[in-house]
């Protein structure tokens, strides 16, 4: 994920911005730069890698001097991570770093080409530049209300303008961003820990509010031009709370971010009620030509291929196999051109799923990447690639990332399903709808975790677990007993529910409780039978249903309902309480959450 931050006081500047820089490393990022006011000029300098890179080419072209400026680490999203990609953006009169999305970019870009702009970069951020450059006439302020009217999604931005040395300006939209508050200096950062060595005083930016920052001032106008009186913060965490955001772990902080990680990754890909991903192997028009789907990935990537097999076949009449990767690569593969593989990954390093990825591309199928890291191997090999808009995610157990995985494989589903004539736009842009009000209620459903809590406290001694569930209930059980089992280390299986009784429901007792995922209408009763069995066996049960299902009050210990949607879109709701579940659990049984033991983050090894 970038960071922003951005300084004007008495000290040198480029040492507070590379100390700020260092302390958002964290987030993640494959590039870095700044901009600074040396002499009454704009100085940048950027550079692809780490922060020791970008030190390295200041002391090859001169560290720059000055008091007021502004920097960023960019995690990629759009264009790889390379110097010309990296920010700062803007040219010798305006510099500009950005957070987030922006969704129109191409549009704005192409409005910008006809007026004589010619684009370096391949980024979204270029375009806020340009059109800065395009509405400014003297007035900072006029100028940044004009682009954010005219661009759509999410961003953070730190503004410089040669006009005006000793100033920044900045504003938000859907990413974050903080004005640090000192005695005769001022900050911007997109996280605490960029500014807590020196101030822990801090404005909140809201929506679309403006900060404009000298050395003693500090002046917010909301979108009108009012100036606004604003509470000042105090942060009272350390530098560690600091990179969590406040949360004491990475993986409830990145349980917490999936709803905008989900609207990050569908909005910039769905124009008009259609998701549309411009590919260049792989035309919006070309969809409809494949005999079938192959998803191949590792792990909790792999269960998100399951959502997505269940999805295609459901809605676009499709045929889908899924595999693990490690199975696929050393397989005699039946597959050719007429054949899409689809390999998941959120690293995009992991070494079975790009071994998988090669060997499909070795029979001729064509490939495409889902993937979260801009310009990871998988990435650069697949004929084509989606990108996962997730952020960098920290914690080895992976959510939020599996939950975009998932949100690209309905917009693919739907992608299919037009282009075999089995939905209409009008259909495909209800359907896009009811994905972004899921990430609204996946939102509420994250302020009270308090029942999953209590239900975690009644089952963290077990010592063995099984999650039972039918169709997409059981891709979701899949991935609810992955996470309960490798950071809390109860041993725990998924299971067809309809499975158990050939031979595996012999080791169903009293010690071992059964958490049941029972959300798809069409099925219930017939997973509800196979709760019964269980519970004939002793079994403790916590039934996972629908908020408006008809349980028998016999039929179950414990009882989690979820908000209500059509059957299709319920994974995305029922994961989050399996989280949650896996989550509270291992916090009860006092393991590392985010360092599970023999696990790492990324799996390059064979
Ligand atoms: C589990 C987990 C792993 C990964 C798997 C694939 O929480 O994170 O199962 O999903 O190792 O990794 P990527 O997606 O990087 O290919």
């Amino acid at each position: 994920m970038c960071g922003i931050v951005g300084y004007v006081g008495m000290q040198d500047v480029t040492d507070v911005l590379i100390d700020g820089l260092q302390h958002l490393e964290y987030r993640g990022y494959d590039s870095a730069g700044i901009a600074v006011f040396e002499e009454g000029e704009i100085r940048v300098v950027k550079s692809r890698g780490r922060l020791t890179d970008l030190i390295q080419r200041m002391e090859e072209e001169g560290k720059p001097s000055g008091t007021c400026g502004i920097g960023h680490t960019r995690w990629a999203t759009h264009g790889e991570p390379s110097d010309v990609n990296s920010h700062p953006h803007g040219n010798e009169s305006i510099s500009i770093v950005h957070n987030g999305i922006i969704e129109n970019y191409m549009a704005v870009k192409a409005f910008l080409e006809e007026k004589g702009y010619v684009f370096e970069s391949q980024t979204d951020t270029e375009t806020i530049a340009k059109l800065l450059d395009y509405y400014y006439t003297g007035d900072p302020l006029k100028a940044i209300r004009s682009v954010l009217a005219k661009i759509h999604g999410s961003y953070a931005l730190g503004i410089i303008f040669r006009d005006f040395p000793g100033k920044i300006f900045a504003t938000r939209k859907d990413s974050p961003l903080i004005v640090g508050v000192g005695k005769g200096e001022n900050f911007i950062a997109s996280d605490v820990p960029a500014i807590l060595k020196y101030t822990r005083d801090y404005y909140l930016l809201e929506q679309d509010e403006i900060a404009e920052l000298t050395a003693d001032s500090v002046t917010i106008t909301d979108v009108n031009g009012d100036i606004l009186s604003k509470e000042l913060m105090t942060a009272d965490w350390d530098m560690e709370a600091a990179e969590k955001g406040g949360y004491p772990h990475f993986m409830i902080k990145e349980i917490n971010e999936q709803p905008t990680a989900i609207v990050n990754t569908i909005s910039p890909r769905i124009e008009d009620g259609v998701p549309h991903f411009h590919l260049p192997n792989l035309p919006d028009d070309t969809f409809g030509r494949f005999k079938s789907v192959q998803i191949v990935a590792c792990g909790t990537a792999m269960h998100a291929g399951m959502i997505g097999k269940y999805l295609i076949e459901r809605m676009a009449r499709l045929p889908v196999n899924v595999e693990i990767a490690s199975e696929f690569r050393y397989r005699d593969l039946l597959l050719d051109k007429d054949d899409l593989v689809i390999v998941i990954s959120q690293s995009g390093e992991t070494a079975d799923s790009l071994a998988a990825l090669r060997a499909a591309k070795e029979v001729g199928a064509h490939t495409l990447a889902v993937v979260n890291v801009v310009g990871s191997s998988i990435a650069r090999e697949a004929d084509d690639v989606i990108y996962t808009y997730a952020g960098l995610e920290i914690s080895v157990a992976s959510t939020k990332a599996y939950t975009v995985q998932v949100a690209v494989m309905y917009l693919l589903a739907i992608k299919f399903a037009l282009a075999r004539g089995r939905m209409t736009e009008q259909e495909s842009a209800e359907f896009c709808r009811t994905l972004f009000d899921i990430s609204k209620s996946m939102e509420a459903m994250l302020k009270d975790t308090h029942e999953c809590q209590y239900y975690a406290s009644k089952f963290q001694n077990a010592h063995s677990l099984f999650f039972i569930g039918r169709g997409l209930d059981y891709a979701l059980s899949l991935e609810g007993s992955l996470k309960l089992k490798e950071i809390s280390y109860i041993h725990s299986e998924a299971y067809a529910a309809g499975e158990l009784k050939h031979g595996t429901i012999s080791l169903i007792s009293q010690d071992v409780p059964v958490i049941a995922v029972a959300t798809q209408t069409r099925i219930y009763e017939k997973t509800i039978s196979n709760v019964k069995e269980v519970r004939a066996r002793g079994a403790k049960v916590l039934l996972i249903c629908k908020q408006d299902a008809v349980v028998d009050p016999e039929v179950a210990d414990y009882i989690l309902r979820i908000p209500v949607y059509d059957d299709i879109f319920m994974p995305l709701m029922t994961i989050v309480p399996l989280q949650l579940f896996a989550y509270y659990t291992t916090i009860l049984r006092g393991c590392d959450v985010d360092k599970p033991r023999n696990l790492a983050k990324s799996v390059t090894v064979e």
